[in-house]
Formats: C-alpha cells, sequence, structure tokens
C-alpha cells in the first residue's frame, strides 16, 4: 500500500466514526462542487478538530477569515452558543453567495455573516466597528497575506485567544528557506511572527490525510 492511500485509508476511518458529514455539511460539499468552488475545504476530521477547538476555547465570538462555500465555517458556528457570532471574510462574492446558501441550510444564518471583498480591506472595516475581542479566529484565506492577517488578528483579540492558521505545511514547503513562492513565504513569516511576538506563543503540527501532507500553526494570545 502507499503511503498516501493509507492516509486516505486512515482519514476514512476516522472521518466514519468520528466525524461524519450530516446532511447540511455533505450539502454544502456538494453545493460548492456543483457552483465549481475549488475542492480545498478543510477535511472532516479537520472541520471537527476546529469545531472541538472552539468548544474547547468557550468561543462565543470567531472570525474567519476565507469561507470559501462555508465548510469550515459550519463546523465552527457549530460550536457557538445561541447568542454567539461568527464572522467570515470571502473575497469573492461568488464563493459569499454559495456559501450563505450553505451556512441557511444548516441554520446558522442568525450567527454567521459573510463579508464579501479583499479580507485587508474588510479588517480595519471591522476594527473600525469595535468589536468585542473575538476568541478564536481562523486563518485561511490566501497565504501570501498570513503575516498581515496574523497582525490583525492581534488587533481584534485579548489575552487568552487562540489564532489557528491553515495549510503552514503546503508539502513540505515550508522548510524551504529558499522558497520564491509567496505562499510559502506568506505561511514562513507566519510561523517566525508566531515564534517572536512578545503577545504570542504557538506551535505548529503536520497533518497528512486525503489532503496530502500539510498541517495547522496554533497561537494563544498572552496579553
Ligand atoms: N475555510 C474554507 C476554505 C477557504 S479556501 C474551508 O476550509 O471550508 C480560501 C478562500 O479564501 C477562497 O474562497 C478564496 O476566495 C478566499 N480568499 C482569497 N484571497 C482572499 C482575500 N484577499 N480576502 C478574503 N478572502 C480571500
Ligand atoms: C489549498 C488548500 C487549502 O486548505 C486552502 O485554504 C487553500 C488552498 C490548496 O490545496 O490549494
Ligand atoms: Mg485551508
Amino acid at each position: 500500500m502507499s503511503e498516501s492511500q493509507a492516509w486516505d485509508d486512515v482519514d476514512d476511518y476516522f472521518t466514519t466514526h468520528l466525524a461524519p458529514n450530516d446532511e447540511a455539511l455533505e450539502a454544502a460539499l456538494r453545493d460548492s462542487a456543483a457552483a465549481g468552488l475549488p475542492d480545498v475545504a478543510v477535511t472532516p476530521s479537520q472541520g471537527k478538530f476546529l469545531h472541538l477547538l472552539a468548544q474547547i476555547q468557550g468561543a462565543r465570538t470567531i472570525l474567519e477569515i476565507g469561507t470559501l462555500g462555508g465548510y469550515s465555517t459550519i463546523w465552527l458556528a457549530r460550536a457557538l452558543p445561541a447568542d454567539g457570532r461568527l464572522i467570515s471574510l470571502e473575497y469573492s462574492a461568488r464563493h459569499a453567495e454559495v456559501a450563505t446558501r450553505n451556512i441557511a441550510r444548516a441554520g446558522l444564518d442568525a450567527l454567521v455573516q459573510v463579508r464579501v471583498g479583499p479580507a485587508l480591506e474588510s479588517l480595519p472595516k471591522l476594527a473600525d466597528e469595535n468589536p468585542a475581542p473575538f476568541d478564536l479566529v481562523f486563518i485561511d484565506a490566501d497565504k501570501s497575506n498570513n503575516p498581515h492577517y496574523l497582525e490583525w488578528a492581534l488587533r481584534l483579540t485579548s489575552a487568552g485567544s487562540l489564532i489557528v492558521v491553515d495549510n503552514v505545511v503546503r508539502q513540505g514547503r515550508v522548510a524551504d528557506a529558499h522558497s520564491t513562492s509567496p505562499d510559502v513565504l506568506g505561511s514562513r513569516a507566519a510561523i517566525e511572527l508566531i515564534g517572536s511576538h512578545p503577545r504570542l506563543t504557538g506551535t505548529a503540527l503536520q497533518t497528512v490525510g486525503s489532503k496530502g501532507h500539510d498541517g495547522f500553526a496554533l497561537a494563544r494570545v498572552l496579553a
């Protein structure tokens, strides 16, 4: 058996027992694919991981950067209390439209707001609204902007908040100090910012599975 076949088999096994998609999640993936959205949502096991992180965090407010079809949004929002709130930022109006339908079908439209536009334009507007600090921020958009998203996350959180960054490994390319790929440079800058910033402590974990070899960075806001 090839190594990646084993990753797929284990992912399938864990998903079946621990994180099966229900109708709303299945429909979100189906409609995203039908609308031609790229097949890059978190996996079910990763979605459940985000959901558990939000629960462990006791999150009442969540900020997501990069909505796509709302698949990760649904997992995260399901961890919120009835008066919780999730704001998700998405560049593409088409992605946001698909996501909004998927989120409504999951019965989460009262908790979730999708805001369309480049996140680096939406974030200052959001900051101007003086929102309560976000308990959890999930960064999963254009990887080249990850250090900027981390800086904004720091402005929009407070001590004890959790910041999660997706796709920091990208088949191992993050370890290439000579890479000129904007994605790799963005992920490396984010890792190094987490490691050096006085208000952050964090780690990163590699994952394997149906999306290949990738990983998450986790950072806790200290002050
Ligand atoms: N979080 C989703 C996947 C997001 S894919 C999930 O796991 O289900 C990345 C998304 O970020 C895409 O929908 C893409 O359109 C969006 N994106 C890319 N650049 C962006 C930007 N500058 N601002 C906001 N969103 C952006
Ligand atoms: C890809 C994967 C992601 O999880 C993402 O957020 C963006 C892109 C990819 O595999 O290309
Ligand atoms: Mg991602």
